[in-house]
């Protein structure tokens, strides 16, 4: 189970809550790689670069590809490799989080620092330009949860829901 979408679209919010409902470990790939090097997302980009970063993450595909019974909150950025996309396509199915970019906006303020791809310049520039690069990125997702309208909460329940009648779940509810 793969969550994808923009930052602030309530990835890991969402997906901690989805893994409850379901009884499925939680991996978060910023806190993994952050644990992983021992430096911060802000510091790894700002002392080895987003190439080494978008490396790291690569290398977590690897290692998460073949697991089940996981739900993967990705940074906004990981499925834009296809190589990516592929490995986490193995087992996950990819669901995608989506948000009014004015929603997105206002969630990240005060969060800038923690996100170097949006640390300098007008925010809400910042945000447009790199949604509109990434325009159909997220849409390898089968199901699609607008998480601006409701809490993180209803957002679980609803993914939870969409597995249950897509018969990605066993019947005592573990997939
Ligand atoms: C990124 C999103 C971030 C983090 C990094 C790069 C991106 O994760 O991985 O700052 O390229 O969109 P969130 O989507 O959890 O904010």
């Amino acid at each position: 189970m793969v969550l994808i979408g923009f930052m602030g679209t309530g990835k890991t919010a969402v997906g901690k809550r989805l893994a409850r409902l379901l009884g499925w470990e939680f991996v978060d790939t910023d806190a993994e790689i952050e644990r992983l090097t021992g430096k911060s997302i802000a510091r790894l980009f700002a002392e080895n670069g987003e190439i080494r970063f978008r490396s790291e993450e690569n290398l977590l595909c690897r290692r998460l590809a073949d697991r089940e019974r996981l739900v993967i909150a990705t940074g906004g950025g990981m499925v834009l490799d296809p190589e990516n996309v592929a490995l986490l396509g193995q087992k996950g199915v990819f669901i995608k989080l989506y948000a009014d970019p004015e929603i997105v906006v206002a969630r990240l303020k005060g969060k800038r620092r923690e996100r170097p791809l949006i640390g300098r310049g007008d925010l809400r520039e910042r945000v447009l330009t790199l949604l509109r690069e990434r325009e159909g990125a997220y849409d390898i997702a089968e199901f699609s949860v607008d998480t601006g309208k409701q809490s993180p909460e209803e957002s679980a329940q609803l993914i939870y829901q969409y597995l249950k009648e897509n018969r990605y779940l066993h019947e005592n509810g573990q997939g």
